[in-house]
């Protein structure tokens, strides 16, 4: 009885196991599919980093997050926000001059260093006027 009753604790063990592996394996191919679809997400993000802007902006400067936008004698320049340095956001002007707040680089209007730790330009970006002309597409902000 003893002897029976053992045998019937390891073929209940090993259908324990053979559950636990067999639920492993159905789960693989969940988790592909989360997988792939996060990716697809992140790359789907990575692909249109554009930003949307009304195109009746006053003269002057106008920061929208990652971009900013001169709007000198009716010609626009837009540049990235992002300080040349070491990233940091640059979200203000003064005296004419864009100055980041981390480590005081300043940049003139059209981007030029006046002063470092900086020593490239802000970036340029593209843009382009929507169909309807009452928006401004600002490409890979
Ligand atoms: S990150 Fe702008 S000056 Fe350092």
């Amino acid at each position: 009885m003893n002897m029976l009753k053992a045998n019937f604790q390891i073929n209940k063990l090993s259908r324990k196991e053979f559950l636990k592996k067999i639920s492993f394996l159905l789960f693989l191919p969940i988790i592909w599919l989360w997988d792939s679809s996060i990716k697809q997400i992140i790359k789907k993000d990575s692909v249109d980093n554009s930003i949307l802007i009304p195109s009746n902006l006053p003269a002057g400067v106008s920061f929208f997050g990652k971009a900013a936008v001169v709007k000198e004698n009716n010609k626009l320049e837009v540049f990235s926000t992002s300080c040349t340095h070491l990233g940091c956001r640059i979200k203000q002007i003064e005296n004419g001059k864009f100055i980041c707040p981390c480590h005081g680089s300043e940049f003139n209007l059209q981007g030029e260093v006046l002063k470092g730790p900086a020593t490239k330009p802000l970036r340029k970006l593209k843009y382009e006027l929507t169909s309807d002309k009452k928006q401004i597409k600002i490409i890979n902000a």
